[in-house]
């Protein structure tokens, strides 16, 4: 089990690039099967839980070759399976993103349920309810979602009693090819559900009000072929600014798009980090000072991204101060804040709220990861430790990150994959 080594104490500086965003490109990636076309995707991250879903398309029979310029070429014309097994679905619970389009185009399909994560129980009601009002015959047994639509689905009016981001997805892809009107009330308004959108205009879905709190989606009988490039990771973009700001340092990154951070650059203003706005670029400057500690409040978009919080509450671990962070998304998602406590953190949790008195000094240790974000929060708390530590099960943090230790050593950081 590869794990990886960091020796603390250097503030990070330089510039980096951030990579296309993952909860993107696994939406995007999902939507080709409702294509008859070729169609080309770049800008796509190197990272463990899109090669997931490559694979995935790969078993439904999609054509898909990657070029060295992180683009892929999809091509859905011949498809030989509407199953999504369970020994891929587990790996990966963004799978459950090809029940809509291929109940959308093909009416059918068997996809395993994603089961429980670390974070939460994560339930998929919400997407299956949603294509029940739109037609569709789903049994939920002996751990699968089996789906039919043999007259197709039927626009309708959908409301949706929580937010969800891949709920919002798959019903958006289930509408495309719908009869009729498909309205999403209390839609999610994340920038990858609205990535996702773009995409489907791309290719002639009719969509609109994505980013909103309401989706129309008015069905069509046919898509085109379509070349599109995704977003940039705002959450990765988040992770990278943590890192400059709990190490003192001076980050700079590139091909973001910084109207849709506010949340978080106002979070890191308030840490006292400089930050310097350009059209595709922020950068930080801690000027060697140490942060002020921060409240933090996750919530849906716009507000503070539940993905960020593991990363903020490690700053927040060597600040000046005592902060709260309140997780109103998952009810599971303080997994790191044991590990933190093992490196001399003073948090408590109680409920859904961490309470964190920040301290001098993390002390190094061997930590475990336990989520991806989680996983990415002991990095940065490694990165700001004295001494060494090490940080295994980084295969989550794989899943999340293209060449985070690579990245991170661009910045200045003693990282190293061991
Ligand atoms: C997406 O997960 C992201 N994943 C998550 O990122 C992110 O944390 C999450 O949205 C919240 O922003 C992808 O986009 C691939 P939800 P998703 O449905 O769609 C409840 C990462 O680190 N819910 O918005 O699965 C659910 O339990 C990952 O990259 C239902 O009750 O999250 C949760 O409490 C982690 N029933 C809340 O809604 C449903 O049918 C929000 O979940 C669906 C969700």
């Amino acid at each position: 089990m590869q794990k990886l080594w960091i020796k603390g104490g250097v503030p990070l500086e330089g510039e980096i690039r951030i990579s296309g965003a993952k909860n993107a490109a696994l939406p995007i990636l999902a939507a080709t099967l409702l294509l008859d076309e070729p169609a080309t995707i770049s800008n796509i991250p190197h990272l463990k839980d899109v090669t997931t879903i490559i694979e995935l398309l790969g078993i439904l029979g999609v054509k898909v070759t990657l070029d060295e310029s992180f683009s892929v070429h999809v091509d859905a014309s011949d498809l030989s399976s509407f199953v999504a097994p369970y020994e891929l679905v587990k790996t990966m619970r963004a799978s459950i993103l090809v029940l809509g389009p291929l109940l959308s185009k093909y009416g059918q399909a068997d996809v395993s349920l994603p089961g429980g994560c670390a974070i939460g129980s994560r339930p998929v009601d919400l997407h299956i309810n949603g294509m029940r009002a739109m037609g569709a015959e789903i049994e939920v047994e002996d751990g699968y979602i089996h789906a039919r639509a043999k007259n197709g689905l039927k626009g309708t009016r959908i409301v949706l009693n929580t937010v969800t981001v891949t709920g919002t997805e798959n019903l958006m892809m289930a509408g495309v090819f719908a009869k009729g009107q498909t309205i999403l009330k209390n839609a999610a308004r994340e920038p990858e559900v609205v990535d996702l959108a773009n995409f489907l205009k791309s290719v002639g879905a009719d969509i609109e009000g994505a980013g909103t709190d309401t989706i129309v989606i008015n069905g069509v009988t046919r898509l085109h072929s379509s070349h599109y490039s995704i977003l940039f990771d705002r959450i990765e973009a988040a992770t990278y600014l943590a890192a400059g700001a709990i190490t003192g340092g001076c980050v700079k990154l590139k091909d973001v798009e910084p109207e849709m951070m506010a949340a978080v650059l106002e979070k890191l203003s308030e840490m006292g980090a400089e930050l310097t706005i350009e059209e595709r670029a922020i950068q930080l400057d801690m000027r060697g000072k140490r942060p002020k500690a921060v409240d933090i409040e996750t919530a849906p978009y716009p507000g503070f991204p539940t993905d960020a919080q593991a990363q903020f509450l490690a700053v927040n671990a060597i600040a000046e101060g005592v902060s709260t962070v309140k997780e109103t998304i998952f009810e599971n998602r303080f997994m790191h804040v044991q590990e933190l406590v093992r490196m001399g953190a003073d948090i408590h949790v109680q409920g859904n709220i961490a309470v964190c008195k920040g301290i001098e000094k993390l002390h190094g240790a061997p930590v475990m990861a336990t989520d991806l974000r989680a996983s990415a929060s002991l990095v940065l708390a490694g990165l700001a430790a004295e001494g060494e530590t090490i940080v295994d099960r980084i295969y989550h943090i794989d899943r999340g990150y293209s060449c985070l230790d690579e990245k991170l050593a661009q910045l200045g950081a003693n990282i190293r994959r061991i």
